[in-house]
């Protein structure tokens, strides 16, 4: 069983230096090195995350691999490779994509993320579950950022696997990423396992919105602390970098996170149209019960501070209704 594993790991090694072989230096990888650098990557950022082509050829892989000896049925037990529903043989399961190797958090590969050139679906292909990949428990980056991370205390969280390596050319380098999937309990275990503190760094459009919404509960019940950075609507981490900057990014979205008490307060304005009347009245009594949350009286006197002086209520009136939603929420 050890062997097996051992094998398709050294799979994916040559795997991964062949795909990057084919980008930097084929014409076949010609048309995904340009949509690269187009998208803002350089040379160093490829060759750190060893980024990829797979080209269109039904079997490249599988006949570069099975030169080497591999036997197909581990290749294919690896995610690596299918075989053929009509005939004998075997092909590629990734063909015509951006290549992305994913790492376990040693810094074995194990998996890859193939994303089409430009438009088309599916965008992002992954390897199969294998018994060495497990999307739920995995994270992408976790191999590089460790020692950021353990320096920091600190992790981001991102959603896509360009966030992550556009981010790591902004010095925030210990970003991590789900791997198309949602945040499970796993996930959040394991990153409480590596460190204290996380920021929420999703795609600022509703989308993102939402998952974020959903990820604080699940990740401050593992005893993190949870912050979220601020995205301007529509943008993502990677679109934010390309037009801001890295500096930008690091200076004024990462270091400016908010607290989940910010971020609802911010979250549920957006819902509101504040020139009605009707819609401010409800806001107002949305964000005195998102302030009962905290435990600490200060904060909360804090934002109700604030509250009364933007809205001119008495300061006393909001008191007294966070008073009756904390009594509620026990
Ligand atoms: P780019 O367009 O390359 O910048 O990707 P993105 O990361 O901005 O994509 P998006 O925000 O749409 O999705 C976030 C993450 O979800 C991606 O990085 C993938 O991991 C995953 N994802 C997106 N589309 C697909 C898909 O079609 N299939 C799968 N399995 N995962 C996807
Ligand atoms: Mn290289
Ligand atoms: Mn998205
Ligand atoms: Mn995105
Ligand atoms: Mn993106």
């Amino acid at each position: 069983q050890d062997n097996v594993r051992n094998k398709i790991i050294e799979a994916h090694e040559l795997a991964v230096k062949f795909y990057h072989y084919i980008l930097n230096n084929t014409r076949q990888g010609d048309e995904a090195k340009r949509y690269l650098i187009e998208r803002g990557l350089t040379d160093k950022l490829i060759d750190q995350f060893m980024i990829g082509y797979a080209p269109g050829d039904w079997d490249v892989l599988t006949r570069f691999l099975m030169n080497r000896e591999f036997d197909p049925k581990l290749l294919e037990k690896g995610g690596l490779i299918s075989a053929k529903n009509e005939a004998e043989g075997y092909f590629d399961r990734f063909r015509n994509r951006i290549m992305f190797p994913i790492w376990d958090k040693n810094g074995k590969a194990i998996a890859f993320g193939g994303r089409i050139i430009g438009e088309g679906q599916p965008k992002y292909l992954n390897s199969p579950e294998t018994m060495l990949f497990t999307k739920s428990k995995m994270l992408y980056n976790l191999n590089f950022a460790r020692p950021a991370i353990k320096k920091a205390k600190q992790i981001v969280l991102f959603e896509g696997y360009m966030d992550v390596i556009k981010a790591w050319s902004a010095d925030v380098q210990n970003g991590v990423a789900t791997l198309g999937t949602a945040l499970t309990e796993e996930h959040c275990m394991l990153l409480k396992r590596h460190g204290d503190e996380i920021i929420i760094c999703y795609d600022g459009d509703s989308a993102g919105q939402a998952a974020a919404y959903k990820a604080i509960p699940m990740l401050e019940r593992v005893g993190l602390k949870v912050l979220v950075a601020l995205l301007p609507k529509g943008m993502d981490p990677d679109e934010y970098i390309k037009s801001h900057g890295t500096d930008a990014f690091r200076y004024e979205v990462i270091e400016q996170a908010v607290s989940i008490t910010k971020f609802k307060l911010i979250y549920s304005r957006k819902n509101h149209i504040l020139s009605r009347e009707e819609d401010r009245n409800q806001y107002i009594v949305e964000a005195v019960k998102i302030v009962a949350e905290l435990d600490s009286s200060t904060e909360r006197e804090i934002h109700l501070k604030e509250l009364a002086k933007e809205f001119d209520i008495s300061l006393d009136a909001l008191k007294q209704d966070c008073h009756e939603f904390r009594l509620q929420q026990q």
